[in-house]
């Protein structure tokens, strides 16, 4: 049985497909033990209903960060979840929540880190002339799209290309990416120096 992980999502959900897809095919082991959404109108939190899955909203909206992440670490506890994956969650996290799962949350983010932090990453990359840019899947930290890196993948900004044609390039190499970061850091097989992140091949 794959270990649990539990996602968290406000929107379109492609990522936590993605990752259900990969499960499904054997790709990668493990459990999705629950989706949490911030929004009852995240179309990530229909799909999960539709595939059957444990799905819970915790509103955002007229609550204190503190006590909507209190509510969360509470669900994911209840689903005894072994790892928090965010994908496309569009609310920063408070320290009461990154410390009730240390270095157990994983973040992607569409730019090659440290270039872009923040919204829009995609659009931030294309408008600064960037000729690559890509995906980052990392540890959360108390900083904003910074803790260690797992896994990078670059992706060329090409001659024709708009802000959304790039979204849609970083978004395709996504969807391999934060499975195999999943894959790795449920299997153990690495370990964190410093920033770095150390993976033992097999
Ligand atoms: C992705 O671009 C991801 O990198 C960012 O938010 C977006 C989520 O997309 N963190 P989706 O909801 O997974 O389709």
């Amino acid at each position: 049985m794959g270990k649990r992980i539990g996602i968290l999502l406000s929107g379109r959900g492609s990522n936590f497909e993605a990752i259900a897809g990969n499960i499904r095919n054997g790709m990668l082991d493990a459990e999705i033990a629950v989706v949490i959404s911030n929004r009852e109108a995240a179309p990530g939190l229909a799909t999960a209903r539709a595939l059957g899955l444990n799905a819970v909203c915790h509103p955002s909206k007229g609550i204190e960060r503190e006590a909507l992440d209190a509510q969360l670490v509470a669900t994911l506890r209840q689903h005894d979840v072994d790892l928090v994956i965010l994908a496309g969650y569009m609310r920063l996290l408070s320290p009461v929540f990154i410390r009730a799962f240390p270095q157990r949350i994983l973040n992607i983010h569409p730019s090659l880190l440290p270039a872009f932090p923040g919204l829009d990453a995609q659009h931030q990359a294309f408008e600064y002339g960037a000729k690559i840019s890509g995906c980052t899947v990392h540890f959360v930290d108390e900083q904003l799209d910074h803790g260690p890196i797992v896994r990078q993948a670059a992706v060329p900004v090409l001659a024709g290309d708009t802000a959304e044609t790039l979204s849609a390039r970083i978004l395709a190499e996504e969807h391999k990416v934060y499975s195999e970061a999943i894959g790795i850091v449920l299997s153990g097989r690495y370990r964190i120096e410093g920033r770095r992140v150390l993976v033992e091949e097999n």
